[in-house]
């Protein structure tokens, strides 16, 4: 028997999560009349979304001619061909709807001389099949995210939603093989809940905190994944972690894309906008992936920027003073704060920096998770949904571009919040019987790290976890680096064991909450290098230099890996890519050598 006094709950859908994803599949839960809960770590507007800056991509044509299949093919070539088809389909058409959707909801767009929606040029956006530039990227200032964010809360707020702010997921409650729902822990009070649900909704965002240097927020540690992992189920493509071009020098801060998508530019120590050689058609607007390796090459050859030659200098100084105060002030304040730069007098000081995770929990398009059962690489797992960067739907393949993370949000979050409706069909359903015991498991487990008494703190676990990953699966991987990388990570993983949590309370206990975190992000480590070690090939983001080429021949195809918590063991799957559309609206697109 465990000492916690439990609080039951029962909704219809219970979304974890209350970033841009979390929200709106919230919105359109409680919009489509379900009994719907958002239980979230964080106050829902200092969730992650807050901190998107360039925008969301959609095919308006505000801008000049803009087709929704332009978009998609841009996407599919982007994924490097590991993108799904017919959800990439599902993502580029109805992204229209979607930001006309948020422009009623109240989000404040920056607009053009003529009162519509402006749109930037971001990197691998194209017009006619790759032709021509486009500016796709709907944009608030360099704002968007927390423009979003606000606006959605503000949506839930009006629906009554019924939030859970500050209570931290423990892991899903699993029965007979379907999710019921999901224990939580209150860190005002300490209380425990458990809440069940006919649909537990995961939008807990990515797991970049794995890494040392990362644009994300330290609480995006991925605790969806991390209890996806403990509940036996698969995750995909783990090994396809996106660097952004231009973290800020030493801090990693996310400097927008956008800035080049209003004209900045880079170069390196001789002067030279070395991106012309890398890209000669898109140049700065080259996809992040390929901005990111011609940085690192810059650096590796030598041409890198100050005293130790390990940045690149991003260029804004030459444009108009208009542009930087309406369309960029963020970033120049960011600059400002975190690099003391004059952006209107001097180069920002950039390097790759972790920013976003391809892969995630397996789902469709309408957010159902997925596992591999029975021969069926397409097996629903009842009772369990996921949005957001913490999914894998999987229209990023292999690499992102830039501003397809915040319309993947809203159209696959209010995808999840239809489908949850038309699959339950009623309010406030009955719940199935739960055995009386039902989250102990959950219980068990808090309340062992909550008295661990080991002589390593977390945050040195944490740290050693961080560098692991920053040094041996970095931009470029070789077998090399990945098995020292993969042995680093057990060795660490094993010492689990020696967690030292100093404080024993319930109430705001931040040692235990960083203990959860880790627990999380360590399990996602592991399965991260060892699907990167065994993808012997290049694709997007994941760049082996001892297997340089694309192989569409051995490796077109989705990684799912699993993880057992108890050895720390990993063992790897797969399951095919979608090689089709939804529709005759959309044509299948063939694999090619991706051109720049
Ligand atoms: O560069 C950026 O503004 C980031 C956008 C994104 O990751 O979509």
């Amino acid at each position: 028997m465990h000492a916690y006094t439990v609080i039951d709950h029962s909704f219809d859908v219970v979304v974890v999560g209350a970033g841009g994803a979390g929200l709106r599949a919230t919105l359109e839960c409680a919009r489509q009349g379900l009994k719907t809960a958002c239980v979230t770590k964080v106050f829902p507007t200092r969730s992650h979304t807050v901190a998107a800056q360039g925008g969301v991509a959609a095919a308006l044509g505000n801008m000049g001619e803009d087709d929704w299949r332009w978009h998609m093919y841009d996407t599919v070539k982007g994924s490097d061909w590991l993108g799904d088809q017919d959800a990439i389909e599902f993502l580029c058409k109805n992204a229209p709807q979607a930001v006309y959707e948020l422009e009623h909801f109240g989000l404040p767009f920056s607009r053009t001389e003529d009162g519509h929606i402006y749109q930037r040029a971001f990197g691998g956006m194209t017009s006619n099949y790759g032709e021509g530039a486009v500016q796709r990227t709907c944009a608030a200032a360099d704002r968007t995210g927390h423009a979003m964010l606000h606006t959605l809360y503000g949506q839930c707020l009006k629906h009554k939603v019924n939030f859970f702010v500050e209570y931290f997921a423990l892991d899903l409650i699993v029965h007979d093989g379907a999710v019921r729902g999901v224990m939580a822990w209150k860190l005002e009070d300490g209380t425990i809940h458990r809440f069940r649900a006919h649909k537990v909704i995961l939008a807990t965002g990515g797991y970049g905190r794995i890494y040392f240097s990362c644009t994300g927020a330290h609480t995006q540690t991925g605790d969806g994944g991390g209890m996806v992992l403990r509940a036996g189920l698969p995750l995909q493509d783990m090994e396809f972690v996106q660097f952004h071009p231009t973290g800020i020098y030493g801090v990693g801060t996310l400097i927008t894309e956008g800035v080049r998508g209003e004209g900045g530019f880079l170069t390196n120590a001789e002067g030279e906008r070395f991106m012309e050689r890398y890209a000669p058609h898109a140049k700065d607007l080259a996809s992040r992936d390929v901005v990111s390796r011609a940085i690192t090459l810059e650096i590796r050859e030598g041409r890198g920027c100050g005293p130790s030659k390990d940045f690149v200098n991003l260029h804004l100084a030459h444009l108009d003073p208009a542009i930087i105060r309406e369309r960029l002030p963020g970033i120049a304040e960011s600059a400002r704060i975190f690099a003391g730069v004059d952006v209107a007098k001097d180069p920002i000081p950039v390097q790759p920096t972790v920013h976003y995770n391809m892969g995630g929990i397996p789902t469709n398009h309408w957010g159902e998770a997925l596992t591999l059962k029975e021969g069926n690489p397409d097996a629903v797992i009842p009772g369990l949904m996921a949005v957001g960067e913490g999914a894998c739907v999987s229209v990023h393949g292999a690499n992102r571009l830039g501003s397809n993370s915040l319309i993947d949000l809203v159209v696959f979050g209010k995808a999840a919040g239809m489908q949850a409706a038309k699959s339950l069909g009623g309010y406030d359903l009955p719940q199935p019987d739960l055995p009386k015991d039902a989250g102990d498991e959950a219980l068990y487990r808090f309340d062992r790290l909550r008295k661990s008494k080991g002589g390593t703190p977390v945050a040195q676990m944490r740290l050693a976890m961080q560098k692991a990953m920053q040094e041996d699966a970095a931009v470029f991987r070789t077998e090399k680096t990945l098995s020292a990388g993969k042995a680093r990570i057990a060795e660490i993983y094993a010492g689990i064991h020696d967690i030292g949590i100093s404080d024993r309370s319930l109430i705001w206990n931040s040692d235990l909450v960083e203990a959860l975190e880790y627990t999380n992000l360590i399990a996602q480590a592991a399965v991260t290098i060892a699907s990167a070690l065994n993808r012997t090939e290049s694709r997007g983001a994941h760049a082996r230099e001892d297997f340089p080429a694309r192989d569409d021949k051995s490796w077109m195809k989705h990684t799912l890996s699993w993880f057992n918590s108890d050895s720390g063991e990993v063992w790897l799957g797969d399951r095919p890519v979608h090689d089709y559309t939804l529709t005759d609206d959309a044509k299948y697109i063939p694999p090619k050598v991706r051109t720049y």
